[in-house]
């Protein structure tokens, strides 16, 4: 890791040393996920993290541009080479979203998962994933608002940091440890231990038994959120019954008076 960033060394410290050495730093890339990608084709070893701190071009889900001021936030891509089947490795997006969310409780906040992969904390977002497959491997793009305070007007959903719901500025350093220890043992949760993941993941869930509209293979359903399946679906109680939903877009909450 590069000793000139910004970042003051407590996650060097703090982390397992087989996780500092994997640590690439950034002071400005595109998007993380590219060069994630870029460097798996050049063999970059499993449980890889790459980190920076500014992006140039970092892309959200949808092919949405994804924004985070320098400085400010956390923007890195976890390269996965998972030992699991690769028909498991979709539950990542969960795993990482609850992982997230767990971690923001160290400090101190009360965070939710919206599905498929969005952090949210008082009804507004926080963290963004971005997980992509790639020849053998995964890639977890985590975007995550840490001591912004102040959001650009028009963002598709409102927006939060640990900031603005803690009342003061926390180090991205125990942020980011805190995040990868998280990561590291939900993602080894996608076989065996993922009914105790989906369980979790449900007692989170900041949609559960609410009411939503969303759109799934360009058909807008509306219906409460009744969790996930075994598999991971959504399952929306509508009026016609009981709908697995594998993917989805624009999920939004239906305000009810
Ligand atoms: C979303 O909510 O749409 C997902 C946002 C994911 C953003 C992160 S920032 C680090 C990584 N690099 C990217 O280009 N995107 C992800």
């Amino acid at each position: 890791m590069n000793p000139e960033a910004e970042w003051d060394g407590v996650l060097l410290k703090a982390l397992d040393p087989r996780w500092a050495e994997r640590i690439i730093f950034l002071e400005e890339c595109g998007s993380t996920n590219d060069e994630a990608r870029r460097m798996a084709q050049d063999g970059l070893s499993h449980e890889s993290l790459v980190l920076t701190e500014r992006q140039t071009a970092g892309r959200g889900r949808r092919g949405q541009p994804w924004t985070c001021p320098a400085g400010e936030s956390i923007a890195c891509s976890l390269l996965l080479r998972p030992s699991d089947p690769m028909v498991l490795w979709s539950r990542l997006s969960l795993a990482t979203g609850l992982a997230v969310a767990e971690a923001l409780d160290r400090f101190g906040l009360a965070a939710e998962v919206k599905w498929p992969n969005d952090v949210w904390v008082n009804e507004h977002k926080i963290c963004g994933i971005l997980v992509e497959s790639a020849e053998g491997c995964v890639i977890i793009g985590i975007g995550l608002n840490v001591n912004t305070i102040s959001f650009p007007d028009g963002l598709a959903h409102p927006a939060t940091s640990i900031a603005l719901e803690a009342g003061e500025p926390v180090s991205r350093e125990e942020v980011l440890v805190a995040i990868l220890e998280r990561v590291k043992f939900r993602a080894g949760q996608i076989s065996t231990g993922f009914p105790e993941l989906l369980t979790s993941w449900n007692t989170r869930c900041v949609l559960r038994g609410r009411k939503v509209k969303l759109q799934t293979n360009g058909v807008t359903k509306t219906g409460v959120m009744e969790g996930l399946s075994i598999n991971g679906e959504l399952l929306l109680k509508t009026a016609e019954g009981l709908e697995k939903i594998l993917h989805a877009d624009h999920i939004r909450l239906v305000k009810t008076t």
